[in-house]
């Protein structure tokens, strides 16, 4: 057959003829060996039938002739009928060996993208089949397999699936599945640095590899695979710096600095926080504006390193900043007087004031960088609380309001800011984790300033508080998201700013029920809440109606019957918008017609991270899986999205008391025991 001893005399000739001139007898023949092929054995007759007329047949007498080269356009796909080739890659060498029946050069075709390997004849008398572009486009392009497998060393590397026709797609087939992380970045540098602006319908992969990275390929990592595609040396062209090399190596080049481009875009500072990727901007920088080749991306390069600079010494000018947790827990002075947005992002060298308890409830005062972790915390405060134990016998613990105790693992980092709304800071011998009960003043409420709300404007309130929670909400970085997921301690990194963002939706929650249980003026409440669903101030929306859902609340039925109807009707339409029922469709729905800026329910995005997490392995047989990370970048880039735009609001007018709104609501005074809640909802309303 074709496969096995190569096609005989008669069919050679057959198919080196040019189709026109294939009689109807001939190519009944080639059809008929077609069949045999396994290569194509998953496509049907009809394109069998179209693929005898078009194919050809190709051989080649020496060893070592190199069909196409990496980076060339893709003009064939071929089968190997007799013979061997090797694919070689750059900096890689020989990767794998196809032998009779593999097929090659497809990906080029699929992808519209340059040759990702080399491909050189291991013997003499190679014999091939080929199909030619403009007949794999029009005859095989929509009839593809769906999942296309490279391999190196005998061991997958790459695996792309066919992306299902959507309409407005416009560049890519194929999107990737899994693969290990370096097949991936080579295969992004390959097919997608040339368009710039991706459409909403195209493929991610370039944005996803972007916001995820760090879960599977470290920055360090990155930066070095990086700097080895970029200086891309020409060993298996011979040495021989051709002009088709200098221009393969100069494509290379460009690509890197695209990367970096698109990187800074993606995720921010964060590129510029990283000492190696810093280094290595300017490392590049350097020798890209001394190549001549090389005056577009010198542009480029030049943009990057300024809003670089311009980062860092924003960052040094902010240096050392201080944060507070009083007496009673809450982040008091964390953000009040004039601070700018800059100046709210807590960072990892930011020093915190915290007290830390023991099981007397005498305590310490301890002063540490945010990035201290458990272990040396728990070290100094047992130290300073003269318990005489050992590291191993002792554990940082938080006690909550309720009594609830959690542990914190001794490599686990920003613990001030994960403590919860009224939750303490405890150091306890292991075996006496029971002896651990909340301190009196956790169950009263935080520390904040009392005000009588009756006097306040319900929409100067919230303006004041969705202008606040913006500059919390814009201090979190994407990034946050994936180390809360993961758990921070694997990346070592903290997750202050989340933190503090999550704890403000429960102080704003409880907030609402302490104010009502003493108060109970549920009208003012109502006409609040109406105001920041018109703000798009989300999180703080669903934080009132949680609050004002909340049993003690809910129960206070005399409160409720004197409320306007009108109000109780809003109420109901609004908790049917946080209903959680059908993974919170409702909610999804109306934001999904939202425009930005948006500030959104938080909760939900974590809860969405976390499913994806614990629902899906990040690896499978040694491959990144890859789907995974695209269900993360879809959370990552919806918290973008509602920041695209900045928030200008208009200011209510007149501006009343400003200063003094200011201060009251950039921290309220919460009770979150829900013993406390119910015993003083009871006495405001007995039955
Ligand atoms: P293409 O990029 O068109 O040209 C080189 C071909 O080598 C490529 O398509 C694949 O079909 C084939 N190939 C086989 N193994 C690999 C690999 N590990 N990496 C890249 N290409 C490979």
């Amino acid at each position: 057959s074709l496969l096995h001893r190569g096609p005989d005399a008669t069919l050679r000739l057959i198919l080196r003829k040019p189709s026109h001139e294939r009689t109807q007898e001939e190519l009944e023949l080639v059809f008929e060996e077609l069949l045999h092929i396994p290569a194509l054995s998953h496509l049907s007759t009809s394109i069998k039938r179209e693929l005898a007329s078009i194919i050809v047949f190709e051989s080649h007498a020496q060893a070592g002739t190199v069909l196409f080269n990496q980076g060339d356009e893709g003009r064939s796909w071929y089968i190997l009928q007799k013979g061997s080739v090797d694919v070689v890659i750059h900096g890689k060498g020989t990767v794998a060996t196809l032998k009779e029946g593999d097929d090659f050069g497809k990906l080029a075709l699929i992808n519209d993208a340059p040759r990702a390997a080399t491909i050189v004849l291991k013997e003499n008398n190679c014999h091939l089949l080929r199909v030619d572009k403009e007949h794999f486009n029009r005859i095989l392009r929509d009839v593809e397999a769906n999942t296309l497998r490279l391999q190196e060393h005998g061991k997958d590397v790459l695996i792309l699936e066919r992306v299902v026709k959507q309409r407005g797609l416009t560049a890519f087939k194929y999107t990737v599945m899994s693969g290990t992380p370096s097949k991936m970045l080579e295969h992004l540098l390959d097919t997608r640095l040339n368009v710039l602006q991706v459409g909403p319908n195209d493929d991610p992969f370039l944005d996803d590899f972007l916001l995820t990275h760090i879960v599977f390929m470290p920055i360090a990592q990155l930066v070095d695979e990086l700097a080895s595609h970029y200086h891309n040396d020409s060993e298996i062209r011979n040495g021989a710096e051709s002009p088709e090399d200098y221009e393969y190596l100069l494509t290379c080049k460009k690509r890197v600095v695209l990367f970096i481009q698109r990187w800074v875009m993606a995720v921010r500072h964060a590129v510029f926080e990283d000492p190696a990727a810093a280094h290595f901007i300017e490392e590049i920088a350097t020798d890209v504006e001394s190549d001549h080749g090389l005056q577009e991306e010198a542009g480029i390069i030049h943009q990057v390193l300024t809003q670089m600079s311009r980062y860092l010494e924003d960052r040094q000018q902010n240096m050392g900043q201080k944060w507070k947790l009083p007496p009673n827990g809450q982040p008091i002075g964390l953000f009040s007087g004039n601070v700018t947005a800059t100046r709210t992002v807590i960072r990892p060298d930011d020093d915190i004031i915290f007290r830390v308890h023991c099981a007397d409830h005498t305590f310490c005062t301890l002063r540490f960088p945010i990035y201290t972790t458990a272990e040396v915390i728990k070290i100094c405060a047992a130290d300073k609380l003269q318990l005489n134990r050992g590291p191993e016998d002792l554990a940082l613990v938080e006690v909550k309001s309720n009594g609830e105790r959690t542990i914190f693992k001794d490599n686990d980092l920003s613990i001030p800011t994960a403590l919860t709304l009224n939750g303490r800071m405890f150091v306890s011998p292991r075996d006496h984790l029971d002896a651990l009960t909340p301190l009196p003043e956790q169950e009263g409420a935080t520390e904040g300033l009392e005000m009588d709300i009756e006097t306040l404007a319900t929409k100067d309130l919230a303006y004041h508080m969705t202008l606040f929670d913006w500059d919390l909400f814009w201090a979190v970085h994407e990034y946050e998201l994936l180390y809360h997921t993961f758990g921070r301690h694997h990346f070592n990194k903290i997750t202050s700013n989340l933190d503090v963002f999550i704890r403000r939706f429960n102080e704003i929650q409880y907030w609402v029920v302490t104010e009502i249980i003493s108060t109970s003026n549920l009208n003012k409440r109502v006409s609040l809440l109406k105001n920041c669903k018109e703000y798009q101030n989300l999180n703080a929306f669903f934080a009132i109606v949680m609050g004002m859902s909340n049993s003690a609340v809910s129960r206070l039925t005399q409160t409720w019957d004197k409320l306007p109807s009108k109000f109780r009707k809003l109420f109901t339409e609004f908790e049917a918008l946080i209903d959680p029922s059908r993974n919170h469709r409702a909610y999804r729905m109306s934001v999904g017609k939202l425009q930005p800026p948006v500030i959104p329910f938080m909760p939900l995005l974590l809860k969405d991270m976390t499913f994806a997490h614990e629902g899906n392995k990040t690896s499978i047989d040694g491959l990144v899986n890859f789907e995974k990370m695209h269900m993360m970048a879809s959370t990552m880039r919806a918290v973008r999205f509602c920041r695209s735009r900045h928030l200008v609001l208009d200011p209510p007018s007149p501006k009343n008391n400003e200063s003094q709104i200011r201060s009251y609501i950039s921290c309220f005074r919460a009770i979150d025991c829900q013993r406390t809640l119910n015993t003083m909802s009871k006495k405001i309303e007995p039955r």
